[in-house]
Parts: structure tokens; C-alpha cells; sequence
């Protein structure tokens, strides 16, 4: 335990265990047209594997037991994702293709772990959230948005775990500051009392304009919420975009539990962007020891160029 952290968040009681994971894939992916016309932008790969595989570890990784997908139309190779695939697992094992077979399966969560449920319409993340409502239940859950990669270690949501038991739980979500001008893009916080990485959240204002914003400190897709934000998602209320906002059904959690933010170290990538997803591809690209010396030697060239 950091040294001065009960002085700045007195918190006591033991927070209930996170078990549960929501991944909202149903959106749109409109900003990959025309690659994700037919693929969903979740399964695009970073070096080799999909974007939506480095959330679900990163889940496992923080202890999560259960993993919750928000589908919608065309995402169903989602799911043939996280199943067996008995030919071409048979096929590897005949021909002693052990790495890759081990690459099918170290991804694979064990049976039941996992669960469907639809969407239906693209009506913005609070609502995919909202659509995961019976089966996260009355307990506290965490969401990925998988098209945001977080690559380090400890993971993302393992730093937010244990921030929510060193506060006593209640809400903690992931932040990164941004450029002023980049924060109409995103929720953003009004912070509290800071300690360390971790940022007591006094209130969210969801993309606001640059002249309106409470600080630079915005949330990024990682949050550990408690079931009351269903009641508040409920209300079906629009916002930003005319899209049933996350951050606005949190911003009433505010005051009735703890509420915090963590300032991640891990290194964010927007995947659901072109740019973003080719710079994580390289980034990733660049620690792995199999393809490093030949991705550097042809980002060298490409740069004399
Ligand atoms: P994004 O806003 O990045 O997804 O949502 P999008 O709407 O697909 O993106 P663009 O702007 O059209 O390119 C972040 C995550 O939330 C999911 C997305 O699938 C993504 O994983 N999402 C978003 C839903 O599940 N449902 C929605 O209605 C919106």
C-alpha cells in the first residue's frame, strides 16, 4: 500500500470482487470504412492477433472470470473467435505445429466463460452497456472497449482493481490527459483530490468544447462501474451525438459511491482509427522479438525514402 494514501481517500469497507466483463462490439466502425464493412473492426489484427483477443487477456489478467460480449449484426465470427476450431486445431496437432496450436489455444476461454447477448440497435455505448444488463446482474462489472489497446504491464485493468480495493470500490475509471484540443472527443473529468495515479472524479462532462472543458483529464475505454448505473441507464436519455451516453449515467453515480480515475501508464491505442491501429501495429511490432530486426529495418528504409 503507497505510503499517504488512507490520508487522501479514508475508505473502509471491502469492495465487492469484479468478476464480470462487458466488451461492447457492436458498433458501427465507420471511421475503418471500407475495411469493416463486412469485418468487424474488433477482429482487425494487431501483428497477429485481433484487437478484441488483447482485451479479453487483459481481463483475464485482472482477475476477470466472466466476459460478457455486446454483439449486433455481422460480429458472429466474433464468437467462432472464442470457440474451438476442431479442424484446424486436429490438422495443427497431426502435423506437430505446436506453437501455433498453442496460439489457438492460450486464447481461448474456458467453457462458459463466455456470453452473447445483442444490441440490436448502434444507440451509443450506454445503451450496448445497458444491453448486458441481465447478465452482469447485481454486482459490479468492469467494460473494454476493445478498439482502445492498452499495452503494459501491469495491465490497464489490473491497475484499476487495485486502486478500486485501495479506495473501497464504488466507480473507477481509466484516464489519460489529452491536448486541449483533443477533448471534444472524449468524457471529461473535473478532478478532486489526487494520490499518486489515482484522482478522486467530482464530475464529467461528456465532449465538451475545448473553452468548456473542467480539466484535460479524459476517460479512455476502460471503467469498473457498480449495477446502479443500469437504473440510470433505464432512462434511455440521449446525449452527445444524440447517443445514449456511458458518461452521462456515471456523472449521477457521482456523490453516491466513490468515484475515482486512474492516470494509466500503459500506452493507449485508438484501434478503431487508421491511424491509431497502424501506430499500434507498429508499437507492438517493434517488442516482439520474432518480427523487430525486419519491422525496424523497413521503417529505416521507409524513413531515408
Ligand atoms: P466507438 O465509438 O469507437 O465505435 O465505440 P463505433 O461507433 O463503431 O466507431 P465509429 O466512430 O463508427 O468508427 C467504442 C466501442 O463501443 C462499441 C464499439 O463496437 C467499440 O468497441 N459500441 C459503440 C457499441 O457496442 N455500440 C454502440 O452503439 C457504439
Amino acid at each position: 500500500m503507497k505510503a499517504g494514501f488512507h490520508r487522501a481517500f479514508p475508505m473502509a469497507s471491502k469492495p465487492k470482487p469484479v468478476r464480470k466483463a462487458v466488451l461492447p462490439v457492436a458498433g458501427m466502425g465507420t471511421r475503418f470504412l471500407p475495411a469493416t464493412k463486412a469485418v468487424p473492426k474488433e477482429m482487425l489484427p494487431v501483428v497477429d492477433k485481433p484487437v478484441v483477443q488483447y482485451a479479453v487477456e487483459e481481463a483475464r489478467e485482472a482477475g476477470i472470470e466472466q466476459f460478457i460480449f455486446v454483439t449486433g449484426r455481422g460480429k458472429a465470427i466474433i464468437e467462432d473467435h472464442f470457440d474451438h476450431a476442431y479442424e484446424l486445431e486436429m490438422l495443427l496437432s497431426a502435423r506437430e505445429k505446436t506453437n501455433e496450436l498453442h496460439s489457438l489455444l492460450e486464447g481461448l476461454p474456458v467453457t462458459g466463460a463466455v456470453s452473447f447477448t445483442r444490441q440490436q440497435k448502434p444507440l451509443g455505448l450506454g445503451h450496448a452497456v445497458w444491453s448486458a444488463r441481465h447478465l452482469v446482474g447485481d454486482e459490479p462489472f468492469a467494460v473494454l472497449l476493445p478498439d482502445d489497446l492498452l499495452v503494459g504491464k501491469p495491465g490497464c485493468l489490473a491497475q484499476m482493481m487495485e486502486a478500486y480495493h485501495r479506495v473501497g470500490g464504488g466507480a473507477v475509471v481509466a484516464a489519460e490527459e489529452k491536448p486541449l484540443e483533443d477533448v471534444k472527443r472524449y468524457g471529461v473529468i473535473a478532478p478532486g483530490k489526487a494520490d499518486g495515479n489515482v484522482v478522486e472524479v467530482k464530475g464529467l462532462v461528456e465532449k465538451p468544447k475545448p473553452a468548456k472543458a473542467p480539466s484535460r483529464l479524459c476517460i479512455i475505454g476502460r471503467y469498473i462501474l457498480q449495477p446502479e448505473l443500469f437504473a440510470e441507464l433505464d432512462r434511455g436519455e440521449t446525449g452527445a451525438g444524440g447517443e445514449i451516453q456511458v458518461t452521462d449515467a456515471m456523472a449521477r453515480l457521482i456523490g453516491r459511491m466513490p468515484f475515482h480515475a486512474v492516470k494509466t501508464t500503459c500506452d493507449r491505442y485508438d484501434c478503431g482509427d487508421k491511424v491509431g491501429f497502424l501506430h499500434a501495429n507498429i508499437a507492438v511490432g517493434l517488442t516482439r522479438p520474432d518480427i523487430a530486426p525486419a519491422l525496424k529495418a523497413i521503417l529505416k528504409s521507409v524513413q531515408t525514402e
